[in-house]
């Protein structure tokens, strides 16, 4: 858990960082599915970093002065509502918000239109996602527009607009001992979902069998819900990155490729676990399995302070790209593979991402033009594959294999810690788990 003091010491060193001028972040809004039916509710990732405030119809506004050295943090949210409550559940409302998440001020949504011109005056900067959804731009252009109505009465309106997702970007980016403890529990829930989905699968199944098996892992521990639309795919849909029909039948002798990882109180987990269907791996399964797992290790040695961000890619693609040659899918040495980019044609993606409340998370990857190093806190993941099509240059027994092996990392004092180790990833681990398997149920 995020404790309320955490949230609260993330406002005020934005304050800090912000110096002087009024940030505005509202939350997410509801999405329509259909008539009156919405998706789930999730709210937006920013707002719930410096609230830990889910319910929807939310702003957070804080005025910061640091030549006073203060700071004032504002909510505006929905109001209570008896009739609405009944329908629909629990709402803080502005005065239980103010004491439970320990804000200075709160208001109900209705009155922002008519404060934030108050507290845009007399002010150098806001602080605002530009861009990012036009209605909640014209609104704040609006709202300094009209403080530049009063300038007759000797009010100065805002002449700077910077992109608050600067300064939180960095913030989000390295993750607390609070924020690594929810992390690791949601990689633990997500580690028992792929060794349930090892031990469920049987040939014949179908894919959606098994994402039900996941779903119903996650759901069980207090996962909220899948931190994105889990990939379950068997045999040549391995071959598609972002496959996520879920709905083949699974065949013996196919490997199953399954990305699938549940968002806990906020934070996401991202693993990639691919095993035989039937238990065991194929001669040509296995060789380019044990390849992806050597790049992975390789990668995983990579991570540690210090270390550019792309060294762990770099680790991975000399493995991958050695192990292409070997395995006679590509030719020339190994430098002539990565220079010529060869190796594209079965490894197309980059070894991995930031992760967080998103789980492709906030954060630069280069400073200066140049990737960044790593630092303490920082949690990736790394995740190489490869993905073996059809094609006449490729021997028939690689065709349609496609394999990724995904973990997350968090980069320690001395090097890193892996937050999904208790996914089973060896070959001779993940057969034994299968061997485990009683007969169909
Ligand atoms: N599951 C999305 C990714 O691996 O990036
Ligand atoms: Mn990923
Ligand atoms: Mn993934």
């Amino acid at each position: 858990m995020i404790s309320v003091k955490s949230f609260s010491e993330r406002r005020r060193y934005l304050a800090s960082q912000m110096q002087k001028g009024v940030a505005i972040v509202p939350t997410a809004p509801e999405q329509v599915r259909n008539r009156d039916a919405h998706f789930p509710y999730r709210f937006d990732s920013y707002f719930y970093y410096l609230t830990g405030f889910g319910e929807p119809e939310a702003v957070l506004v804080i005025v910061a002065e640091a030549d006073k050295g203060t700071s004032k943090h504002i909510l505006f949210c929905r109001e209570k509502n008896t009739e609405r409550e009944i329908w629909d559940g629990f709402r803080y409302g502005p005065e239980a918000a103010r004491e439970a998440f320990e804000f200075d001020e709160t208001y109900p949504l209705a009155k922002l239109d008519e404060i934030l011109p108050r507290l845009l005056a007399d002010q150098s900067a806001v602080y605002f996602a530009l861009g990012h959804d036009t209605a909640w731009d014209t609104r704040v252009i609006g709202w300094v527009s009209q403080v530049r109505q009063q300038s007759r009465s000797g009010v100065t309106a805002p002449a700077e607009i910077h992109d608050i997702r600067l300064l939180l970007d960095e913030m989000r980016l390295f993750k607390s001992a609070e924020e690594l403890q929810v992390m690791r529990r949601a990689a633990e829930i997500s580690c028992g979902a792929h060794r349930r989905a090892m031990q469920k699968t049987r040939p014949g199944m179908n894919e959606y069998e098994v994402e039900a098996e996941l779903l119903h892992e996650f759901r069980r521990h207090g996962a909220q819900a899948p931190a994105y639309t889990s990939i379950v795919a068997g045999g040549a849909n391995a071959c598609v990155l972002h496959y996520i029909e879920n709905n083949a039948a699974l065949k013996a002798g196919d490997l199953l490729l399954i990305d699938a990882g549940c968002e806990l109180d906020g934070y996401a987990s991202d693993i990639t676990r691919t095993f035989p269907v039937d238990g065991k791996f194929s001669p040509a399964q296995r060789d380019l399995y044990q390849l992806v797992l050597a790049a992975q290790a390789a990668a995983i040695a990579e991570v540690r302070p210090g270390n550019s961000w792309d060294a762990p890619h770099n680790a991975a693609l000399r493995v991958l790209a050695q192990g292409f040659v070997d395995l006679g899918l590509c030719h020339g040495s190994v430098d002539e593979v990565i220079q010529s980019e060869d190796y594209k044609r079965f490894y197309m993606h980059r070894t991995g991402h930031w992760l967080g409340l998103d789980v492709h998370d906030a954060g630069e990857y280069k400073l200066g033009g140049e990737w960044r190093p790593l630092q303490p806190g920082m949690t990736l993941t790394v995740e190489p594959g490869c993905y073996i099509r059809p094609a006449d240059n490729v021997s028939p027994h690689f065709w349609n294999i496609g394999i990724r092996i995904e973990d997350d990392v968090t980069v320690t004092e001395t090097g890193c810690e892996v937050l999904t180790s208790a996914a089973p990833k060896g070959v001779a681990e993940i057969e034994e788990l299968m061997a485990e398997r009683k007969k169909p149920e």
